[in-house]
């Protein structure tokens, strides 16, 4: 039969590959928890608007990415390019505005049209937090270490910490003047994207990857040096924090990031065991406007790209959690014992017990075979002279050891397998 892939840029996740992705969520929701985080879950698809406003309509991310469509009832939805925006405005039915704190984290699928490419897919997964509420630079520094420790704990060693200001509202226009009066001249030379974004959002141009942009790119005045004195205060603050706390970070000024809705502490890590598309996790303070609100939600938070993170893990050659699974095979011959071990199946099962069997009725061999399949620690054997004397057959797979085992002591010797 023709095999069909799933989409480009998406990917099924198969059983064998699951446990790498318990882990990543496991660890998240333990980490997460012990810094008062509880889990938060939203549509995977909003309206439009809520991104159009949230994220900023001259972003990349809205402009071109967007997995939009008009739903039945002529609504304009969108499928989640990120989760804070929609992470905010389910918050804003709480008391977020009052300048209560609230901490959520949230893991699931996020959509963007963006070219397929390696640790670059179209449905990708993240585990993400925000802290909504309040503002401080104690608590975007908090936000930092709580990811450096997340990924410690997920055994991510090498990872790079870039962090940048992008100073508040206030800030924006001096900074975009400067920047605007150094690219201006130059932008005959500059490639086509940085031409529409020194009009539309100069930031942007300092994020550039194009070759001919580099060297007008480098020489360009440093942002934050136009920045008020309390911008420039909080940034310090966080620098500080971060370094009494043993977090090691660089600088690099022209780190922007790609939404809109980010003011002040901005962050990236990155790891030079990926290529290309080495951000394996960003992030940092914000303003987010949402419809038909007048004032913004405010908050930090970041989050991290689950898929680039098993990359990572897997250069790093963190090893594979193999939980121990000791399956129990039970073999029928005839129909009476089949029916005998559907009913003790049900009940190991609802004890704890992990059971295997073949329903169609099959040679003893081929239901060895079949339980070499699944890996089974152990197999009992039931067929009419079983039944009829009340002992079980019992096969160690290990060694090949067999013993008899009377019919009602079936639950207590499997259990006692898993002990
Ligand atoms: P972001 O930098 O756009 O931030 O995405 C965060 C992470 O998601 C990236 O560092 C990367 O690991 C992963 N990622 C992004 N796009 C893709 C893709 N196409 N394929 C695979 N992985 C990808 C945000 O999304 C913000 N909402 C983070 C945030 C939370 N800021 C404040 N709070």
């Amino acid at each position: 039969m023709a095999k069909m892939s799933p989409p480009p840029g998406t990917a099924d996740i198969f059983p064998d590959e699951i446990p790498l992705w318990y882990r990543l969520e496991n660890s998240a929701k333990q980490v997460f928890s012990r810094y008062g985080y509880g889990e938060l879950r939203t549509p995977i698809f909003e309206y439009t608007e809520v991104f159009q406003r949230g994220l900023g309509d001259d972003t990349e991310v809205v402009q071109k990415e967007m997995y939009t469509f008009v739903d039945r009832g002529g609504r304009s939805l969108t499928l989640r390019p990120e989760g804070t925006a929609g992470v905010m405005r389910a918050l804003l039915n709480t008391d977020v505005m009052n300048g209560n704190e609230k901490r959520v984290f949230y893991i699931g699928p996020m959509f963007r049209g963006e070219k397929p490419a390696a640790g670059r897919r179209r449905q990708f997964h993240q585990i993400g937090v925000e802290n909504a509420g309040k503002m401080a630079p104690e608590l975007d520094a908090e936000n930092i270490i709580m990811l450096m420790h997340y990924l410690e704990e997920v055994g991510i060693t090498g990872a790079k910490l870039l962090l940048n200001t992008r100073g508040g509202f206030a800030d924006r226009q001096p900074a975009e003047a400067a920047l605007r009066n150094h690219f201006a001249p130059h932008i005959e030379q500059m490639c086509d994207d940085c031409k529409i974004r020194l009009e539309k959002n100069v930031w942007r141009i300092l994020d550039c990857k194009v070759d001919c942009c580099q060297a007008i790119i480098n020489d360009a005045p440093d942002a934050t040096d136009s920045f008020s004195q309390e911008s420039k205060d909080y940034f310090k603050r966080v620098c500080e924090l971060l370094t009494a706390m043993n977090i090691d970070f660089k600088v690099d000024s022209r780190l922007v990031r790609g939404l809109d809705y980010y003011v002040h502490t901005v962050f990236e890590v990155v790891h030079p065991g990926l290529g290309a598309q080495n951000a394996i996790a960003g992030g940092g303070r914000y303003e987010l406007f949402l419809p038909n609100t007048k004032k913004p939600v405010i908050g930090v938070g970041f989050a991290a790209g689950l898929e680039r993170l098993m990359m990572v893990q897997e250069a790093l050659q963190v090893p594979i959690p193999k939980p121990e699974v000791h399956t129990v095979f039970l073999v029928s011959q005839g129909s009476a014992a089949l029916e005998f071990n559907l009913r003790q199946a049900n009940l190991l099962r609802r004890a704890g017990v992990v059971v295997a069997l073949e329903v169609e009725a099959k040679s003893i061999k081929a239901q060895m075979r079949a339980a070499n399949r699944v890996k089974a620690s152990t197999v009992i054997i039931c067929g009419e002279t079983e039944l009829e004397q009340g002992l079980l057959v019992v096969k160690d797979m290990a060694s090949s050891e067999q013993s008899e085992l009377p019919v009602d002591k079936l639950l207590e010797y499997c259990l006692e397998l898993g002990a």
